[in-house]
């Protein structure tokens, strides 16, 4: 832990799907020892909670009322956050097809975007943390020193998806992730953007250690590390 310790450190990775992020924010979580978050995921846990109590994307206020009364917890388990719903770790199934086809419908609803932000917020009290999404550094932690926004080209983003094996319409997800009404996927005016698509993570990762050390962040005092750490 750094001499910032005082103050909770927040690391947001935005951008498009298949960017990169993950890949990125969970080796620069490793290497810092802080949490990993990934916001997509507590998005995508929602969407599974809602297809298998069978409320369509479109029922928005089914959706208000039902995730009035469910239980989502963030848990740390091994330096990554995980959202637990009513009990129950949907991990397995947060990349289904039907999850993929849903979760930008239901990620725009404004009540699902508050929870979601306060859950962000409790994984955050007390830790260190990366979190990557679509509105890290734009809405949900504005005031964070610490933005980044990583991209790549279309053509890249595909073919990532596709040699990863998942049926994901990434082109679709991205138009509604930037047109939505509520927190649209935009570049914070104050984050470093980064083109990944022709530069291995490795070379991300060390060009996001850089620009930290640039704006204040005390690299040397953290504890560098390949292990998980922030139970
Ligand atoms: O990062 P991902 O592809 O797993 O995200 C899944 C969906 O969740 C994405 O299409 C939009 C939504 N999302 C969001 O609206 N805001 C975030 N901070 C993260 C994800």
């Amino acid at each position: 832990m750094g001499s910032y310790a005082s103050q909770h450190c927040v690391i947001a990775i935005d951008g498009p799907a298949a960017s990169g992020k993950s890949s990125v924010a969970r080796k620069l979580a490793r290497q810092l020892g802080f949490v990993y978050v990934n916001s997509g995921a507590i998005y995508r846990a929602i969407t599974w909670h809602f297809l298998q109590t069978k409320i369509r994307p479109e029922e928005s206020e089914r959706i208000a009322e039902s995730l009035d009364s469910a239980v989502l917890t963030c848990v740390v388990r091994e330096g990554e956050a995980r959202i637990v719903v009513d009990d129950v770790d949907p991990a397995l199934h947060l990349r289904d097809d039907r999850v993929n086809e849903s979760v930008s419908r239901v990620s725009k609803l404004p009540r699902v975007r508050e929870i979601v932000s306060q859950r962000l917020h409790d994984c955050a009290e007390g830790r260190d943390v990366v979190i990557e999404g679509r509105d890290i550094g734009s809405v949900v932690f504005p005031d964070t020193p610490y933005k980044f926004y990583i991209d790549a080209s279309p053509e890249v983003r595909l073919q990532r998806r596709a040699a990863q094996g998942e049926r994901d319409e990434i082109t679709v997800r991205d138009r509604d992730d930037v047109s939505r009404a509520v927190s649209p996927l935009v570049k914070a005016k104050d984050a470093h953007v980064i083109d990944t698509s022709y530069v291995t993570v490795e070379q991300v990762v060390t060009e996001i250690i850089t620009r930290l050390e640039q704006v204040g962040l005390p690299i040397s005092d953290v504890q560098i590390t390949d292990r998980a750490l922030g139970e």
